[in-house]
């Protein structure tokens, strides 16, 4: 009977580093459930190093008090299984608003060495005060890019940022390139009263694809294209339902790129809805202009 069978000696050792190697592999696979507070899955990107990936728990809300910084190349924050729909987990952003720090980021991916990073299958709820709709100085819900190349963010859900923007992927010193932002949702992103506006995405990397993004109720641009020359926009769906929105698509602002949206691509792209320019005032509220896709200045 193979519970009577008594083990050598020497069969111990291998038996133990079989054990071992299972339990790693058991350890690996796991997600890491909201038990663990934000400085706790702050120190496994840190410890992680390169490669590393925040495997988040299915179905599960977790509310952090500082934003998650990436730390090292190719490392990824997602859920596990990746889901597409609401059992994505849900960051929640809790921290500060205060006279001294306003918590207004989720995911910071602009490091050093933040190249190849992703972000994917996970959801991202800015906790934007309903009752006072104005946006917090400070990033928006997703900030990555600076002088890096190759970060992905997809299939994730951003919505109500305390910040201007949903998602913003920055110049840096103008090193960012090959970004891919794809098969996201996004929106409510600001609101539409007055300069409480709020980006969906607000692209500035050059050589990056955005793409099969679903944009609903951004209130400042749908897609905001800042230079961003070599880049690929195509095939997004952006539509105003419940907020008024500037403009789907504004290819805008001389700055930060100094006016160069050379071989820029913006092609194939789905608008909904009616839009205001930015004419409208404290006293006579949003304008009734239209702008659908709005180049210069
Ligand atoms: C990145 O990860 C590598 C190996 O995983 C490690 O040696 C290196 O110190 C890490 N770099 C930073 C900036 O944490
Ligand atoms: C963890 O997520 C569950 C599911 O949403 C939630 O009920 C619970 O309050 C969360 N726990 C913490 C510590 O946030
Ligand atoms: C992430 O970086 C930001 C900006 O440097 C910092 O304010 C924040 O405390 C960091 N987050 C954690 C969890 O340490
Ligand atoms: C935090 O936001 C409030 C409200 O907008 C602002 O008055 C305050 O100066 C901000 N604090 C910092 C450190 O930016
Ligand atoms: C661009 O980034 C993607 C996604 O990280 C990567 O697969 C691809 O190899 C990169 N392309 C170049 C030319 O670096
Ligand atoms: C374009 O977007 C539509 C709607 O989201 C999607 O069904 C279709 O697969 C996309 N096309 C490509 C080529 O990705
Ligand atoms: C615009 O950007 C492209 C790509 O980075 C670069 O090759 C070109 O020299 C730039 N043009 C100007 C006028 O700076
Ligand atoms: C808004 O614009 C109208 C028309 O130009 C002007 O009469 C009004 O004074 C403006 N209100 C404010 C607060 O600037």
């Amino acid at each position: 009977m193979l519970n009577s069978v008594s083990r050598t000696p020497s069969s111990w050792p291998i038996y133990s580093i079989l054990c071992s190697i299972l339990a790693a592999t058991v350890v690996r696979s796991a997600c890491v459930d909201n038990s663990t507070d934000t400085a706790g899955l702050q120190k496994l990107l840190t410890e992680g190093g390169e490669g590393y990936t925040l495997s988040l728990c299915a179905g599960q809300v977790y509310s952090i008090t500082q934003s998650l910084n990436f730390t090292n190349t190719s490392q990824e924050i997602s859920t596990e299984g990746y889901p597409t729909d609401s059992t994505r987990a849900m960051l929640v952003v809790s921290g500060p608003k205060t006279p001294q720090v306003n918590h207004t980021t989720a995911v910071l991916g602009d490091c050093e060495n933040c190249d190849f990073i992703r972000i994917k299958n996970i959801m991202i709820d800015g906790d934007r005060d309903l009752q006072n709709m104005a946006p917090l100085p400070g990033g928006g819900n997703i900030e990555i890019g600076g002088a890096n190349q190759g970060q992905i963010v997809e299939n994730v859900r951003s919505f109500n940022p305390r910040g201007w923007s949903c998602l913003h992927i920055a110049e840096g010193p103008f090193a960012c390139s090959n970004a891919t932002i794809r098969g996201n949702d996004i929106g409510p992103c600001g609101s539409d009263y007055f300069q409480y506006w709020a980006d969906g995405v607000s692209l500035s990397c050059a050589n990056s694809l955005v793409e099969n993004n679903d944009i609903k109720d951004a209130t400042d641009a749908g897609i905001v294209i800042f230079g961003s020359p070599g880049s690929t926009v195509r095939n997004n769906t952006i539509s105003a339902t419940d907020r008024v929105m500037l403009g789907g698509i504004n290819m805008v602002d001389f700055d930060p790129w100094q006016g160069n949206f050379s071989n820029l691509l913006v092609e194939n792209n789905r608008i909904y809805g009616g839009f205001a320019d930015e004419y409208g005032n404290s006293s006579l509220g949003v304008a009734d202009q239209p702008a659908v896709i709005k180049l210069g200045k």
